[in-house]
C-alpha cells in the first residue's frame, strides 16, 4: 500500500519505518526541513533501540522516503495516518489540536482521488466528526474517510511494541476502510495480535482511557508506596502480593516518581476536560492529576531530611534524568522540577544521562553534565537514582570516589537496600 505520514516524530517514524518495513511504501513527512534533511542523511532525531538500523535498511531499499512536500506526498497516497503532536494548550487543560486542524485543512487541498484518513495522534473523542466537517467542506464524502487508529506503543520499546502489539484498534464509520486497514496489519494480526473494530469514537476514547487507567495504577502505587514508608513495609512486596491477582496485573505497579513523559500527563488533562465539556465529572482522574502533580515536591521533602535540611553546596549526583529508560524525551520528566529546585537551593548538582547532555539544564547554576557514571558519582554526598537505565543496576558505588557518607536515594527500587548498606553506604528507597 501507498502510505504517507504526517509528522515524522517518535510515532510517525516508528509506525512508518515499520509499515515500510512489512512492505509498503511509506513517505514520512514533516515540516522540520532540519529533520528531513538529517533523516535523509541517516542521522536519526530521536533515540529508540532499533531504529537507525530499520530507517537505514527501508531507506536504501526505497521502501521509505522523507519529505517536506505535504501536497505531494497525499496525492502520492491511499492511506494517510496523522501523528502530530496534540499537546496541551498553552494557558489551558484540554489538547491542543492546531496542529490537528491545520493538517486537516492541507489534507482536504490535496485529495486527488479516495483517501483513508487516519488519525494516529492521540485526539479527543470527537476530533474525527471535526475533520470530517473540515475536508467536507473542500470535497465530496464519497472521496474520503475518517478513521481513529490510536498508537499504544512506548517509547523505549517503541518497535518491539509496533511489530507485536497487544491489539490494534480501527474505529471506522465504514466498513470498507476497517477492512483495508485490517489488511494493512494483517502482518501483525497473523502474528497474534488482536484486531479491534470499533466506531470511530469509541477507538479515540480507548486510547485515552487506557492512559488514564495506566497513569492511575502508576499514582495509586506510589500513594501506597507513602503508608509503606510509615508501617516500615516493603512496597515491592506489596506490588508483587497484589500484581499476581489476574485481575489487577503486576505491570505499572512499580513505585516511584511522578509519571511523566510526552502522554500521561497530558492525556489525562485532555480526557478530564473532554468529559467537563460533556459535563461528566470524572473525579478519579482528577484525584490522580493532583497526586502525581504533588509527588516531586513530596520526593523533594524527603531529599531535604536525607540531608538533614542541609542542601547548600551539598553535592548532588543525578544518574538518569529522562521520565523513563531507553528514551532521551525529556517531556515532563520529574527531573524537570526535581533539579531546578535543588539547585536554587544552592546544592551543587552533577547529572549522567545514557543519552547525554540535556539542553533543559543548560541556564541552572551549578548544574553539569558528566560523561560517566564514575564522574557524576565522585565526591557526591548524595546520589540520585532518578531513572532506571540497564546502566545502573550494577555500579559498585566503592569503586567510583564517593565522599565517605554517600547516601543513596533509589527513586526506582532497582538496588538491594541490604547490598549498598553493606558497602557501608546509606540506602533511601520509594516506599521501603
Ligand atoms: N510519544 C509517544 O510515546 C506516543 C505514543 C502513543 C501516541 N502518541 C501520540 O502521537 C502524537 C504524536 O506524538 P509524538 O511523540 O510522535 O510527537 P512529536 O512531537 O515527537 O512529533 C510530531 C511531529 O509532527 C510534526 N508536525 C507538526 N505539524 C506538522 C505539519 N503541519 N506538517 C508536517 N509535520 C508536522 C512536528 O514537526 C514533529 O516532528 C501525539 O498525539 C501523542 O499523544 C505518542
Amino acid at each position: 500500500m501507498k502510505i504517507c505520514m504526517i509528522g515524522t516524530g517518535y510515532v510517525g517514524l516508528v509506525s512508518g519505518v515499520c509499515f515500510s518495513d512489512l512492505g509498503n511504501d511509506v513517505i514520512c513527512v514533516d515540516k522540520d526541513q532540519n529533520k528531513i534533511n538529517n533523516l535523509k542523511q541517516g542521522i536519526i532525531p530521536i533515540y529508540e533501540p532499533g531504529l537507525e538500523e530499520l530507517v537505514l535498511k527501508n531507506y536504501k531499499n526505497k521502501r521509505l522516503n522523507f519529505s517536506t512536500d505535504l501536497n505531494n506526498s497525499i496525492k502520492k497516497s491511499d492511506i494517510v495516518f496523522i501523528c502530530v503532536g496534540t499537546p496541551t494548550k498553552k494557558n489551558g487543560t484540554g489538547a491542543d489540536l492546531g496542529q490537528i486542524y491545520s493538517v486537516a485543512k492541507e489534507i482536504s487541498s490535496s485529495i486527488n482521488r479516495f483517501k483513508i484518513i487516519i488519525t494516529k495522534s492521540t485526539v479527543p473523542v470527537t476530533t474525527g466528526d471535526e475533520i470530517e466537517k473540515i475536508i467536507s467542506k473542500k470535497i465530496n464524502k464519497k472521496k474520503f474517510s475518517v478513521v481513529s487508529n490510536p498508537e499504544f506503543l512506548r517509547e523505549g520499546e517503541a518497535i518491539r511494541d509496533f511489530i507485536y502489539p497487544d491489539r490494534i484498534v480501527i474505529g471506522a464509520n465504514d466498513k470498507k476502510s476497517s477492512r483495508i486497514l485490517r489488511n494493512l496489519y494483517s502482518p501483525l494480526i497473523s502474528k497474534g495480535a488482536k484486531f479491534i473494530s470499533t466506531k470511530r469514537r469509541a477507538a479515540e476514547l480507548i486510547k485515552y482511557a487506557a492512559n488514564a487507567f495506566l497513569a492511575t495504577k502508576i499514582t495509586f502505587i506510589n500513594e501506597i508506596a507513602n503508608l509503606c514508608e510509615k508501617t516500615d513495609i516493603d512496597v515491592e512486596e506489596i506490588s508483587i502480593g497484589i500484581g499476581l491477582d489476574k485481575r489487577i496485573g503486576s505491570r505499572f505497579l512499580r513505585a516511584g516518581p511522578a509519571y511523566g513523559g510526552s502522554c500521561f500527563p497530558k492525556d489525562t488533562k485532555a480526557i478530564v476536560t473532554t468529559a467537563d465539556k460533556f459535563k461528566i465529572n470524572l473525579s478519579v482522574i482528577k484525584s490522580v492529576i493532583n497526586s502525581n502533580s504533588s509527588r516531586s515536591k513530596l520526593l523533594l521533602n524527603k531529599v531535604k531530611v536525607i540531608l538533614n535540611n542541609k542542601i547548600r553546596n551539598k553535592k548532588i549526583c543525578f544518574l538518569g534524568v529522562t521520565f523513563k529508560a531507553n528514551t532521551d524525551d525529556m517531556r515532563d520528566s520529574s527531573s524537570l522540577e526535581m533539579i531546578p529546585f535543588l539547585s536554587k537551593k544552592g546544592a551543587k548538582i552533577k547529572y549522567y544521562d545514557p543519552t547525554g547532555f540535556k539542553k533543559e539544564f543548560n541556564k541552572l547554576k551549578n548544574v553539569n553534565f558528566k560523561n560517566s557514571i564514575k564522574d557524576a558519582v565522585k565526591e557526591a554526598d548524595l546520589v540520585i537514582l532518578h531513572t532506571e537505565w540497564n546502566d545502573f543496576k550494577s555500579i559498585n558505588f566503592k569503586k567510583m570516589y564517593p565522599s565517605k557518607n554517600l547516601k543513596i536515594y533509589d527513586m526506582r527500587n532497582i538496588y538491594s537496600p541490604s547490598k549498598i548498606k553493606s558497602q557501608g553506604f546509606k540506602y533511601f528507597g520509594i516506599g521501603r
